[in-house]
């Protein structure tokens, strides 16, 4: 019988959603969305030398190690339950080129090779760019001022193939040059490396929030900025242009960043593309999230998860974030 509406009579409610929050066991139930540490990568920097971990003000917690701490922090960070690192080096001598960024003997490939022996479980993925290698600190080559694009491609199919003969299982070239990704794909195969994939970022807009990582790797550019190569961060169907066509050049996964920026972009590539989805929390969202737990406006680990998981549900099955250990052993029952 078909309910009659009369004067202060409410209509009786067929769905009620609250029926299923009720409880914490019935929340977890129907959870559609999951952290789990297993789906994380965490960075690994690494500087030349020796000695104790450096660190910069802007981002408690992370630091820059020797190579001979590097081995250590991996297996450390593998017995918490991370399963994948990415490593970050910097020059032990900058030049114009950028030319210690391909040396077998560089930081990233003897990082690789100490945290192959050291943690020989992890994923190990390593950063393929050139702007910590050169004295201007921009991701490419320049000529006359500006960045040269397949001159730079060229080099960071090099530099992909020396991580890749130190044993790197993912490259991830993040200078944004039109066809690095073909040129690391045909590197990498002319060189025996089939085997070894390809993680693009793919959508990296020109950001504000990549200042702490600049400071932690002394690769700020000393003229200009990057915005002839990054992406602006008004453009979303560019974003999308730049992911087919890494799709095309042979890209096995896909990186966007900054991660909170681009949650619109995490959920349109999801809908189009059927390869892995990685975001990136980039330094400055490390850095703002701790500032702010600094300042007891948010409660830090509540803060990370809802941002983390928020990444995870816009579309991204992986992320990179400074955070991943500390979500790791929280996941363990121990640490903050
Ligand atoms: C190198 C690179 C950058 C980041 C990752 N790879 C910095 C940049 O483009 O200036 C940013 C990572 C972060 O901010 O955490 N090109």
């Amino acid at each position: 019988m078909p309910h009659r509406r009369g004067a202060g009579v409410a209509p009786p409610l067929r769905t009620r959603l609250r029926r299923l929050r009720r409880t914490a066991a019935l929340r977890e139930l129907v959870a559609e969305t999951t952290v789990d540490p297993r789906r994380l990568v965490y960075p690994l920097f690494v500087r030349p030398g020796t000695g104790t971990p450096q660190s910069v003000p802007s981002m408690p917690g992370v630091f820059r190690y020797s190579v001979a701490d590097v081995g250590r922090v991996a297996a450390e960070a593998a017995r918490e339950g991370i399963r994948a690192v990415l490593v970050f080096g910097v020059a032990r001598r900058k030049d114009a080129d950028g030319r210690d960024a391909w040396a077998p003997d560089g930081l990233v490939p003897s990082s690789v090779r100490v945290i192959r022996r050291s943690a020989p479980e992890l994923v190990v993925l390593t950063d393929v760019c050139l702007c910590a290698y050169t004295t201007h600190g921009h991701c490419g080559v320049v000529r006359h001022r500006e960045v040269d694009n397949d001159a730079s491609a060229e080099r960071l199919g090099r530099i992909a193939t020396a991580h890749a003969r130190a044993g790197a299982d993912i490259v991830a070239p993040s200078a944004m040059m039109d066809g690095q990704v073909a040129a690391i794909r045909d590197a990498l195969d002319t060189a025996g490396f089939g085997s070894v994939a390809i993680l693009s970022y793919a959508s990296k807009h020109a950001s504000a929030f990549y200042g702490p990582f600049r400071e932690l790797e002394q690769s700020t550019p000393s003229f200009g900025d990057r915005r002839s190569y990054q992406m602006d961060y008004r453009n979303a169907r560019e974003a999308l242009r730049e992911m087919e066509q890494d799709v095309a050049e042979g890209a096995d996964l896909l990186m966007v960043k900054p991660a909170l920026t681009s949650l619109d972009l995490l959920a349109r590539a999801r809908a189009r593309f059927s390869v892995p989805l990685a975001a990136y929390q980039v330094s400055g969202e490390y850095a703002t999230l701790k500032a702010a737990a600094a300042a007891g406006v948010v409660e830090e680990a509540a803060a990370v998860d809802e941002t983390l998981t928020a990444i995870r549900r816009a579309g991204a099955d992986l992320v990179v974030t400074y955070f991943a250990r500390d979500v790791a052993r929280r996941a363990q029952g121990v640490g903050p």
